[in-house]
């Protein structure tokens, strides 16, 4: 037989490459699934207090659809959508004092999915009582709907933040869904790709000096540009790390950023400024292939958004070419696809944070298969209060 060889320079085409895949136990938040399962353990951010009105909202999470609403009582309520006569959506129902009313034939159900009324039966439905629509607990905090959407007999406790409480007299807590990428855009609430890829930049500190500072220009400050000296370290909660610059003027700094259980992001202040960071993120899974951030920060009460780089146009407004030209972590990370390709990926040494990340969410995904509370699910009220430990600190403050 007659063998040809490879010519050389031919090494390494994409002809014949092998199928990709994806790491399905660490992405799919779907019920059932391992992480989904893990993930359902926690409290979720839902929906913006404000938001919540007697005009049912549709939500989508960890690849549930659900109504949410407030009764005319202001009681939030999150109800599966299918009434449970037969099926029409409670989208379309109407809010009263005690819950929300099915177009269809009137059944009424309360926040907690008891059925109330049954106008078309005899005296109102005398079964009535053994109907009720599924539904989970929710809760208000911070300006914030939280619903815990797993197995009753583990909810934990709402966790209170540190930096959340007491707003000092001139500040207010600044709630949003709004999309920090590229510089924060008010208009773009849905980000098309798992929530790990958002997450897990989280610990990536060697994309900032490049793709924020010297591919794009200068999206944060120049002085992100200097590589820094990374220690990353496993906490009891997630993993956090410490990046150290020595800037040009002399001034060294510690920027400490933490990655928490099941997806919140502490990061600190983009334009380096000095003190521990003043508001904490969630990267809420809405299903395998879009996510939605909450951030709650502390601002003062002239402002009404979150603090943006000035150079950056918002993301909404940005033309295809200055996309190309100009991208930022949307572009990085939408750009990975709907769920990245984990099996064709080559993680480098800078990716230690990552790789750390993906470990120990994997190792509390399997605690809770083996029947494990996973970490940071608090049902001590002593330890109700979560610490904030981001921040950027220069070490020495006389010459800040
Ligand atoms: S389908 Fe809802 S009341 Fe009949
Ligand atoms: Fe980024």
């Amino acid at each position: 037989m007659n063998v040809i060889e490879k010519p050389i320079h031919l090494f390494g085409t994409a002809y014949g490459r092998k199928p990709a895949t994806h790491d399905a136990v660490l992405t799919e938040v779907g019920p059932g699934t391992p992480c989904g399962e893990f993930m359902r353990r926690y409290w979720h951010p839902v929906g913006l207090s404000e938001r919540v009105t007697d005009r049912p909202e549709r939500v989508r999470i960890l690849g549930e659809d659900l109504i949410l609403f407030r009764d005319r009582k202001g009681r939030p309520g999150l109800l599966y959508p299918r009434c449970a006569h037969r099926g029409t959506d409670l989208y379309f129902g109407r809010i009263e004092d005690e819950g929300i009313r099915c177009c269809y034939h009137g059944w009424l159900f309360s926040v907690d999915g008891q059925c109330l009324d049954q106008p078309c039966e005899k005296n109102g439905g005398e079964h009535r009582d053994r109907i009720r629509q599924p539904w989970y607990a929710v809760q208000e905090r911070y300006g914030i709907v939280w619903a815990y959407m797993g197995p009753p007999d583990k909810m934990p406790l709402l966790p209170r933040w540190d930096i959340l409480e007491d707003v000092a007299p001139g500040m207010k807590l600044h709630v949003t869904h709004s999309s920090l990428y590229a510089g924060g855009d008010d208009d773009v609430e849905l980000v098309p790709c798992n929530w790990l890829q958002e997450w897990e930049n989280v610990m990536d500190p060697f994309h900032i000096p490049v793709l924020h500072t010297t591919f794009s220009g200068v999206q944060f400050v120049p002085e992100m540009g200097v590589m820094p000296e990374v220690h990353w370290e496993y906490t009891d909660t997630g993993v956090r790390y410490t990046a150290y610059r020595r800037l040009d003027d002399g001034r060294e700094v510690d920027r400490v950023t933490a990655a928490m259980f099941p997806y919140v992001r502490m990061v600190p202040n983009v334009q380096l400024k000095h003190g521990a960071a003043s508001g904490v993120g969630w990267v809420v899974p809405v299903d395998d292939t879009s996510l939605r951030l909450c951030f709650a920060m502390k601002i003062p009460e002239s402002e009404n958004s979150l603090p943006r780089s000035p150079n950056l146009r918002p993301w909404s407004k940005m033309t295809e070419a200055e996309r190309q030209r100009y991208p930022g972590d949307w572009e990085a990370q939408v750009g990975q696809g709907p769920i990245t390709l984990h099996g064709e990926e080559h993680l480098a040494t800078s990716d230690k944070g990552v790789g750390m990340l993906r470990r120990t969410l994997l190792q509390q995904i399997k605690a809770v298969q083996q029947g494990q509370d996973p970490a940071g699910v608090i049902f001590d009220p002593a330890q109700e209060l979560v610490r904030v430990e981001a921040g950027n600190f220069f070490r020495d403050t006389a010459t800040r």
